[in-house]
């Protein structure tokens, strides 16, 4: 069941492409596009750099502001395929030039980035030190020097040649998340044992303000490179390979759809909510849902990341309702309400349950990443097995446990200028809000 479920999140991009992370020539280093993995990359560029040199370009870049890029820019290509009046061969040289432009600014962009994250890692205390942090700061670095290696995609074979780096970098980057959330358990586990001889079940050990905030910067700035590299890579493979959108439907710019659906993303992401309830609780056992509101509502949006937001939040409903009402035949309906009116600035879905609410001394607790009154087996088994929970962070693949659900989501939303709000009642239930932006209207996205 489980497989399926991947399979078919993974599957929900539209272009389904296994995507990957500029130029920078001044030390005419030779070319490394044609390695795959990320280990083998920082071997090869740490042979052609040594460590004065790496740090002068780390510093460098980071001293660069970062540019906020606006989503309309990303969109531009698809006025190549929308316009029916060109010549085929007219069209092709369109196609090229608008991918070697998106290349070039690609190549600009996202050294400074990896870059801003490389020193940020490097001004924490602890958490540094931990072998995933420093594994993840490995896959940045050698991300940042390949990026530099590359020549400028000026050419339609240099930029076919940068598509391929950047698919790699996205591949191997698939992994960070993961990383990351192992790193921050080894300073956790790491600390509580310097206090307790075994792992106590409490969920209170939780990560210095520093921490968090690096966190929250990391992460978002991670959508942002993802969804930069994620957004080059799907149109290429549009424009390249569907130019006449057979198989990919005309709304679809990249990961990009023009009309997303609250009401179709919702109902999914019930469907895959329910599933991992039933094997939680067992078969059969999932509370209702109930969606209401503006069911004909179309906007545009990324669907894969509301996806993840509403999985998180029914995940979160469903789990919280089926233990406060354990010994009820009958759950109460979780309810979800898509709202909008053509004068909001926002579309709006409610995420509504009867689940007993969160007690407001932990109301506070509830973004921090890793805080979760799930079973500590979940965090533990993560930390034991990481490869058995391959991508459970991101792909929402566990009912509970990990902790990451909610600050993950919050990050998604705000990204493109939204937001994330939870109000409690204890002893009652919890209501989710969260707020979307319709990426047309949204110019320059955060970094
Ligand atoms: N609807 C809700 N009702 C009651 N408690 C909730 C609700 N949503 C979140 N919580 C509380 O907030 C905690 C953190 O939620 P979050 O989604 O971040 O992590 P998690 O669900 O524990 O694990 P996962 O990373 O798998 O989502 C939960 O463990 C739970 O205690
Ligand atoms: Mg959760």
């Amino acid at each position: 069941m489980r497989t399926t479920l991947l399979r078919r999140l993974h599957s929900q991009s539209p272009s389904a492409i296994a995507m990957r992370g500029v130029h920078h020539n001044r030390l005419s280093r030779t070319s490394s596009s044609s390695r795959s993995s990320s280990s083998s990359l920082i071997q090869h560029n740490q042979n052609n750099y040594n460590n004065h040199e790496i740090s002068d370009l780390i510093h460098e870049y980071a001293s660069k502001k970062q540019t906020t890029i606006s989503l309309k820019d990303m969109m531009l290509m698809n006025s190549v395929s929308d316009t029916d009046h060109y010549q085929a061969r007219e069209k092709r040289v369109l196609r090229e030039q608008m991918l070697m432009q998106m290349a070039t600014m690609l190549q600009e962009e996202l050294p400074i980035r990896l870059a801003h994250r490389i020193q940020d890692l490097d001004s924490l205390a602890v958490l540094q030190e931990m072998p995933s942090v420093q594994q993840v700061r490995s896959t940045y670095l050698s991300s940042f020097l390949d990026l530099l290696d590359q020549p400028k995609p000026s050419s339609p074979q240099a930029e076919q040649d940068f598509g391929r780096l950047l698919q790699n970098l996205y591949q191997n980057h698939s992994n960070v998340l993961r990383q990351m959330a192992r790193g921050v358990l080894e300073l956790r586990f790491q600390q509580v044992q310097q206090q307790y001889p075994v792992m106590p079940l409490d969920h209170d050990h939780g990560l210095s303000m520093v921490d968090e905030a690096f966190l929250d910067r990391f992460y978002m700035s991670r959508v942002g490179i993802r969804v930069l590299a994620g957004q080059y890579l799907a149109l290429r493979h549009q424009l390249l390979n569907d130019p006449l959108g057979k198989s990919i439907p005309k709304e679809y710019v990249g990961m990009i759809n023009r009309k997303t659906s609250p009401s179709r993303v919702v109902q999914r992401a019930i469907e895959d909510a329910t599933l991992l309830c039933h094997q939680q609780f067992g078969p059969g056992q999932a509370p209702k849902v109930q969606v209401s509101g503006k069911m004909q509502l179309t906007f545009c949006y990324i669907p894969t990341h509301l996806h993840y937001i509403l999985l998180e939040l029914i995940k979160n409903s469903m789990r919280a309702t089926m233990e406060y009402h354990k010994d009820s035949e009958e759950k109460p309906p979780i309810r979800v309400v898509i709202a909008d009116g053509t004068e909001n600035e926002d579309v709006i879905i409610k995420v509504s349950d009867q689940g007993g609410g969160i007690p407001r001394s932990e109301m506070s607790k509830i973004w921090s990443y890793l805080f979760t009154t799930a079973s500590p087996k979940v965090q533990q088994e993560f930390f034991n097995a990481t490869k058995q929970l391959n991508g459970a962070i991101e792909n929402g693949s566990v009912l509970a446990g990990l902790g990451y659900g909610l600050p993950l989501s919050r990050a998604y939303s705000r990204y493109f200028g939204g937001d994330l709000d939870l109000m409690s009642m204890e002893g009652y239930g919890t209501d989710a809000f969260c707020h979307l932006v319709r990426l047309a209207d949204k110019a320059p996205l955060p970094v």
